[in-house]
C-alpha cells in the first residue's frame, strides 16, 4: 500500500490487514500510558480544507500515540488564502520533510490529485461526496466487534486468529438518509461488500445519487422495507453544505419519515446496532433517545470514535512504519 485514497481501489486483503492491525492496536488505547515508539522520527501533516472535529483530532492523536510528530495546517490561516494551489501546497509540505499528508477537501478527487503531486503517502480524510475510507474502516471494525466477535467468538484474540477474521457474510447494513452527498456511504458500500456484507441504501429520491445502480448496493425507497431484518442501521447527516436548495420540503417532514427514532427502529432486528459517523443533528436524522442508546437501544456512536483512533494508527503504521521495519 502506498496511499489510502478510496476503498473502491483497496482490495479485501488490504482492508483485512488494516482492520487486523487496528484491532491489535486497540490494546495500546487501553494502557495508562498510550505511547509506543513505532513511528518515532516520522512526521505527519493534516491538511483540512473542510471543518472537522473527530477525523482531524483522531489522526493527530493516532500519530502522537505512535510517537510521530503531528502538525496541523489551519487552511484559513495558511498561504492557501493567498492563492497557493493544492499542488504547490503539497509540494511545500513535502519540501518541509513531512512523511505523510492527510487531506480533506470539498472536491471529489482532490486526494487522488494530491497523491500525484508528491512521493510521500497520502491519506484521504474525505474528498467531497466521493470517499472517506478511514471512516468506513472504523465503521467496519465497530460492526465486526458487535456482530461477529459477539456472535461467534467470545474473545478478541480468538476472533483475530480465526481463519477469516473479517468475514461479514450474512450481515445486512442499512444506510439511511443523504446518500447523494455522503462520502461515508460510498466508502462503506465498497468496504462492507468486499468483506461479504449486504448493503442497502434508503432515502428520499432527491437524495439518492444518480449512479447508485452502478454500485454494489440495493436501493430502497421505503424505510420500513430497507430496515426489515437489518443487523446495522447507519444514519447519515444531511450534508447541507453540499446540497442545492429545494431537495427537501421541510426538516420536520424529513425527520418524521427518515429519522431513526425508537418508532422507526422497530422495523429493524431487535438487536440492530445503530451507528452515525458524526457530527449528529439530533432530532433530524436521529432522535436523542436513539443516539444515547436509551431503553435498550444499541448505539455505537462513541465506540465508532474510539475505533477511529485505532484504525488511523493502523493506517499510519502500514503506510509509514512498515517501511522502517517492524522491529524498530
Ligand atoms: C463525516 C464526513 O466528514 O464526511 N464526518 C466524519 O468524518 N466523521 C460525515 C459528516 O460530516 O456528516
Amino acid at each position: 500500500m502506498k496511499h489510502l485514497l478510496s476503498l473502491r481501489e483497496t482490495d479485501a486483503a488490504d482492508i483485512r490487514r488494516i482492520l487486523e492491525t487496528a484491532a491489535a492496536f486497540k490494546e495500546i488505547l487501553r494502557r495508562p500510558v498510550k505511547k509506543v515508539p513505532t513511528l518515532r522520527g516520522k512526521s505527519v501533516v493534516t491538511l483540512f480544507y473542510e471543518s472537522s472535529t473527530r477525523t482531524r483530532t483522531s489522526f493527530e492523536l493516532a500519530a502522537k500515540y505512535m510517537s510521530a510528530d503531528a502538525v496541523n495546517i489551519a487552511v484559513a490561516q495558511s498561504s492557501v488564502t493567498k492563492g497557493e494551489s493544492l499542488k504547490d501546497t503539497l509540494r511545500t509540505l513535502e519540501a518541509l520533510t513531512a512523511d505523510c499528508v492527510i487531506i480533506r477537501h470539498s472536491s471529489s478527487g482532490a486526494a487522488h490529485l494530491a497523491a500525484q503531486c508528491v512521493r510521500i503517502p497520502v491519506i484521504n480524510a474525505g474528498d467531497g461526496r466521493h470517499e472517506h475510507p478511514t471512516q468506513a474502516l472504523l465503521d467496519i471494525l465497530t460492526i465486526w466487534e458487535h456482530k461477529i466477535v459477539g456472535r461467534e467468538d467470545d474473545t478478541y484474540p480468538r476472533a483475530l486468529s480465526s481463519e477469516r477474521p473479517f468475514d461479514l457474510r450474512g450481515l445486512t447494513v442499512a444506510i439511511v438518509g443523504d446518500l447523494a452527498h455522503s462520502r461515508v456511504a460510498r466508502s462503506n458500500v465498497w468496504g462492507l461488500t468486499k468483506l461479504g456484507a449486504t448493503v442497502r441504501w434508503v432515502g428520499p429520491k432527491t437524495l439518492l445519487p444518480a449512479d447508485a445502480h452502478q454500485l454494489p448496493v440495493r436501493v430502497h425507497t421505503r424505510l420500513e422495507e430497507a430496515l426489515e431484518g437489518a443487523d446495522v442501521v447507519m444514519a447519515l447527516r444531511l450534508q447541507t453544505e453540499r446540497q442545492e436548495k429545494g431537495l427537501l420540503p421541510s426538516l420536520r417532514e424529513y425527520s418524521r419519515i427518515w429519522g431513526i427514532s425508537p418508532r422507526t427502529l422497530r422495523y429493524a432486528r431487535p438487536d440492530a446496532l445503530v451507528m452515525h459517523p458524526g457530527p449528529m443533528n439530533r432530532g433530524v436524522e436521529i432522535s436523542a433517545e436513539v443516539a444515547d442508546g436509551e431503553g435498550g437501544i444499541r448505539a455505537a456512536i462513541e465506540e465508532q470514535v474510539t475505533n477511529g483512533v485505532a484504525v488511523r494508527m493502523a493506517c499510519l503504521y502500514l503506510l509509514m512504519g512498515e517501511m522502517m521495519g517492524a522491529g524498530e
